[in-house]
């Protein structure tokens, strides 16, 4: 993963997908609500990107933008470029979109019961996907059917076919999604939560599962969670948001180990360790960004206990900690490279 900030703009010609730039705002009655605010990354085939950040951020919209799954009648979209696999697609129509969507890019959604038709069987909403871009007969879509729910890990496909969503577990049922997110071999696939309905048990099998799709198929994954521990066990980078932006990145380790933005150092110390008897969570204190105001300086700054009279004049760049660790923030004073601590 690469972030293509300004002033380190080059095109990686290995990139499977990258966005550019990206901005999104929805118009409401009037108001305006800026939700992603210049997101550039890029990622490479076979790597998993992990994206964090706090509800309202702009994890989902980023991605949803992405898909042009946003309604148009009320989300504003622009970006310099979106490309999946050398395609440039970010001017692309809706129609265009179906060549995008399931065989470029899978999506799995946070809650799998609203992503499935609760009045059809999975065999039908699976066929489905498979013949809507596929030249094949029903018999030939119900044997691949066949085939994927297996290799989700769910026993006697052929009679999970017949059954409805409501009939299935959780943990099931999001393997139901992720059989019709990978249906037609996507190269991309795109996890919003994937597990946070899931308990912790099935929320481990779910993510393993994934793990064995991307090595197997060598495509690659975006999973979006709130949970630095689920980042943490899939993602090889990390991208942090905050307030519509791209506030840190880098590899994982790296970038967990010594946190440089405030805010992920923050994140990071809100985590529970050990044995937490007896102690108390950390939080941070402060509200979370007025979205209705486009940000031009540091989002975090209000609530950092950092912050110096810079990050409230002056707008920040991304600064690159260098070429071989790969990392990136948007901070005027960064946390010191390795200086990991509780407190923020
Ligand atoms: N359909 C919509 N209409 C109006 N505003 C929206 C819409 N979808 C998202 N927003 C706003 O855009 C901002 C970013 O939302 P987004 O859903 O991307 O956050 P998120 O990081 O995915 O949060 P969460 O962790 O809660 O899923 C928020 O301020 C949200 O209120
Ligand atoms: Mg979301």
């Amino acid at each position: 993963m690469e972030l293509n900030q300004p002033e380190a703009k080059h095109k990686n010609s290995e990139s499977l997908f990258e966005i550019e730039n990206l901005e999104v705002s929805f118009s409401r009655a009037g108001v305006e609500t800026f939700a992603v605010n210049g997101v550039s990354f890029s990622l490479k085939a076979g790597e998993t990107l992990g994206i964090v950040g706090e509800s309202g951020s702009g994890k989902s919209a980023t991605c949803l933008a992405a898909m042009k799954l946003l309604p148009s009648t009320i989300a504003h979209i622009k970006s310099s470029q979106m490309r999946i696999d050398g395609l440039e697609f970010s001017a692309f129509s809706e129609r265009q979109m179906r060549d995008i969507r399931g065989p470029k890019i899978g999506m799995i959604f946070q809650d799998p019961m609203s992503s499935l038709n609760p009045v059809l069987s999975v065999g039908v909403q699976i066929t489905e996907a498979i013949t809507a871009h596929q030249n094949i007969n029903r018999q030939e879509a119900e044997a691949e059917a066949v085939k994927l729910i297996s290799k989700v890990g769910i026993p006697q496909p052929a009679t999970i076919l017949k059954r409805y969503p409501h009939e299935l577990s959780g943990g099931m049922r999001q393997r139901i999604v992720i059989a019709i997110a990978i249906a037609l071999k996507p190269r991309l696939i795109i996890a919003d939560e994937p597990t946070t309905a899931l308990d912790p048990t099935i929320q481990s099998q779910v993510l393993e599962l994934l793990k064995d799709i991307i090595k197997q198929s060598n495509s690659a994954l975006i999973i979006i969670s709130h949970d630095f521990g689920v980042v943490a066990e899939m993602a090889d980078q990390i991208l942090v948001m905050y307030g519509g932006k791209i506030v840190e990145s880098g590899p994982t380790e790296s970038l967990l180990n010594s946190p440089r933005h405030r805010y992920t150092k923050a994140l990071l110390a809100c985590l529970p360790t050990g044995d937490m008897h007896g102690k108390t969570l950390h939080s941070i204190e402060g509200e979370p960004p007025d979205m209705k105001l486009k940000p031009s300086l540091c989002s975090f700054a209000p609530r950092c206990t950092n912050s110096i009279p810079a990050c409230m004049i002056d707008p920040c760049d991304m600064k690159h900690d260098n070429v071989e660790t790969g990392r990136q923030y948007l901070c005027h004073n960064p946390v010191e490279y390795g200086v990991r601590t509780n407190e923020y």
